[in-house]
């Protein structure tokens, strides 16, 4: 990698951990549009180019999370479909459930396993441990997160992991930005009773899906960061009570280090590049603005 210089003379800081956080990819039936009007399948394509592209260009991603909302109505060759899209972009693909999603169907497509009830599933790395949680209601667009599935999380996390960890959900445990996504929301009984199961554990991010909006928020004194749908975006700025979206598609880039972490935003609706500098013109701009000495 090239050497980066900072004013100050100290190491530059690299990340030990790169996240790619997809979400609410929708993927329909073949031959149905999502709503009617967006190919989400090239919504999702967009999104997954623009991975491939930082991996050949030396960007690699050391996991994918995709936070629920996978597939529109729970088609099992949607499910074969995105899985088909994303594996071998990252070597750990992590997959949550979402209200659109099939619970039965996302755990044999994907999980490889035949549970009825909500599976926390937990992936440790050496430089974190992730932990997902299924915030679905059978039959509902609303989340609940269910005592004993709670239980379980709390369990998992008594034990605290050196990297310390990370937890996905579908539903954002936030005040929602939209009417629909109002009445589609974390019941708020579990969103505290989350808080609660966070506070004062390992737990250092959660992300989370479902408001087909990026954004970012506090559950207690965990932050919250929230990946857009690869597909549309809500506009929370809509007339009051009215619910509007846009054919506009992003994930997030999360990196971790040693003592942080940040979250970026990654729009993938084709907006035109500005500049690309290579080192040398990198360099050139950084020696025509020498710090500063001050004694
Ligand atoms: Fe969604
Ligand atoms: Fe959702």
């Amino acid at each position: 990698m090239t050497d980066l210089r900072t004013p100050d003379g100290e190491p530059a800081e690299l990340p030990v951990l790169t996240v790619a956080h997809l979400s609410d990819t929708h993927l329909t039936s073949a031959g149905t549009l999502y709503n009617n009007v967006v190919d989400a399948d090239l919504a999702l394509d967009r999104a997954a180019a623009v991975l491939e592209q930082a991996a050949a260009d030396g960007r690699p991603i050391d996991v994918v999370v995709v936070s629920g909302d996978l597939t529109d109505t729970g088609d099992p060759d949607a499910y074969r479909r995105l899985r088909s899209r994303l594996e071998g972009i990252a070597p750990q693909i992590i997959w949550a459930t979402g209200n659109h999603d099939v619970r039965a169907e996302f755990h044999r497509s994907l999980l490889g396993r035949t549970e009825d009830g909500p599976v926390l599933q937990v992936v440790r790395l050496p430089q974190l441990r992730i932990v997902v949680l299924d915030s679905t209601i059978v039959g509902a667009g609303h989340g609940r997160l269910e005592p004993g599935h709670l239980a379980e999380l709390t369990a998992e996390l008594a034990e605290p992991h050196p990297g310390g960890s990370v937890v996905v959900l579908h539903h954002a445990p936030l005040p929602p930005p939209s009417p629909l996504l109002t009445y589609f929301a974390l019941e708020r009984e579990s969103r505290r009773a989350l808080a609660a199961a966070l506070a004062g554990t390992d737990v250092r991010l959660v992300l989370a899906g479902h408001h087909h909006l990026a954004g970012s928020g506090m559950l207690g004194t965990v932050p919250v960061a929230v990946a857009g749908s690869t597909a549309i975006r809500t506009d929370p700025l809509a007339r009051p009570g009215h619910e509007r979206t846009t054919r506009s598609g992003s994930f997030n880039l999360v990196r971790f280090y040693d003592d942080g972490h940040t979250v970026s935003v990654i729009p993938v609706d084709g907006a035109e590049q500005v500049f690309d500098l290579d080192p040398a013109a990198a360099a050139a701009v950084i020696d025509a603005h020498p710090v500063n000495q001050v004694g």
